[in-house]
């Protein structure tokens, strides 16, 4: 069913509470990748265009102590959302209260405020998180409207998306809008052909996204670090590689199910030691050294994703090809970048998490249809589960 979305609402002069993914990476209190904050400005300056007045509210880390307050305050995120928007925006350090409410009261029409991060609610018996429903009644009460774009939390069923929702009505913002149409599009409405490219360590991280999307890709390219199970699943001997023992029998009934849906390496860059600095020995997957471990994709396996690729219609990507934060072992991930890249007519796609971040620090930002702001979430939503963030929005 069709969700509501902002524009499907009447903004002028209302307070608008927005939930907001601002679960940005920062290091000694400075934010170093601000990409969340911006895929929420669109959303944010609507509001402000039609007239409403803006409550953002997000979480940020996780907090367990006292102690962790000091370090996952939302203020420097104020601050950078008050650059991009080039207007003041009023920052209130507590969740609840008085101070919180006359500041809201306060706001003039096209006004920006943002509350503290919703997890300090947490410290008195997980509130936020478990969904208390007089915590989400109350913020409810806050405002006129809710509007939904955290799309990076609509796994999680906490009291600042579903327990807002069950109390107000309810829209998707634009990023939200747009992740359901990429990423929910791609399990649910594919434009076939579609070409699933997966990476990453783990095959156990990965189950049941190679379940779901086996029922609707056409194919699916496995690299990264879990595609060396699939590669003993064969019979292969892979050294010193990533190995899940206890995955090899899935390994083995999936390529059996899979027919000629699935391609693997054919060949891979090894070391001897986890290190960028390792000496490289680039072979064929049926000659890798018994000491050394594959840590890249090779560039025939790059050769053969880009054939792959070719005529693809829907592209999504979920997962590294190597170690790409060690640059001599990059190659594979870069390649199949640009590989996707190249392909134009495609609607290309990444599922967040690693790759989302590779792409991006690799200089690949402009040109994929659409990068997922999504870890966890892009992932479960790719599985094919409902995520009750989405769910909690009004239908149109
Ligand atoms: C994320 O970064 O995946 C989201 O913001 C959710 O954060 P969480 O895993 O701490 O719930």
């Amino acid at each position: 069913m069709a969700k509501k979305v902002v524009t499907d609402l009447d903004l002028k002069g209302k307070t608008v509470l927005v939930r907001a993914d601002f679960n940005v990476p920062m290091k000694d209190g400075e934010i170093t990748n601000d990409n969340r904050i911006v895929q929420a400005l669109p959303t944010i300056e609507y509001i402000m265009e039609q007239g409403g007045k803006v409550v953002l509210f997000s979480h940020l880390g996780k907090v367990k102590e006292e102690s962790d307050k000091e370090k996952l305050t939302l203020k420097p995120v104020a601050t950078r959302l008050s650059e991009k928007l080039n207007k003041d925006v009023t920052f209130v350090p507590e969740t609840r209260g008085d101070k919180l409410e006359s500041a809201i009261k306060s706001l003039e029409e096209g006004d920006v405020l943002l509350f503290e991060n919703t997890r300090f609610e947490d410290l008195d018996g997980k509130k936020e998180s478990k969904n208390e429903p007089e915590l989400g009644k109350y913020w409810a009460s806050l405002g006129d409207v809710f509007v939904n774009d955290a799309f990076g939390t609509a796994h999680r069923e906490h009291a600042s998306n579903v327990g807002v929702a069950s109390n107000l009505d309810s829209a998707a913002g634009f990023l939200m809008e747009k992740e359901i149409k990429f990423i929910g599009g791609v399990v649910e409405n594919p434009d076939k052909p579609l070409v699933a490219i997966l990476g990453g360590a783990k095959v156990s991280d990965k189950i049941d996204v190679i379940e779901s999307l086996l029922n609707v890709a056409d194919k699916i390219l496995i690299g990264g670090g879990m595609a060396y199970t699939f590669l003993k699943a064969q019979g292969k001997e892979i050294g010193k590689s990533l190995l899940e023992e206890e995955k090899i029998d899935f390994a083995k009934d999936l390529l059996d199910r899979a027919g000629d849906k699935i391609y693997l390496p054919v060949d891979a860059k090894c070391a001897k030691e986890f290190s960028n600095d390792a000496e490289i020995t680039e072979v064929s997957v049926d000659e890798m050294p018994e000491d050394q471990q594959g840590l890249d994709i090779g560039p025939k396996t790059v050769e053969a994703f880009k054939q792959e690729l070719e005529g693809a219609n829907t592209v999504v990507w979920n997962g590294p090809m190597g170690v790409f934060e060690f640059s001599n072992f990059a190659k594979g991930t870069i390649g199949v970048c640009e590989a996707i890249a190249e392909l134009k007519d495609a609607t290309t796609i990444i599922g967040g998490g690693d790759s989302a971040a590779a792409a991006m620090e690799l200089g690949f930002e402009d040109d994929f249809t659409h990068i997922s702001t999504g870890g966890g979430a892009s992932l479960e939503y790719l599985e094919g589960k409902t995520l009750p963030g989405i769910k909690s929005i009004a239908n149109k």
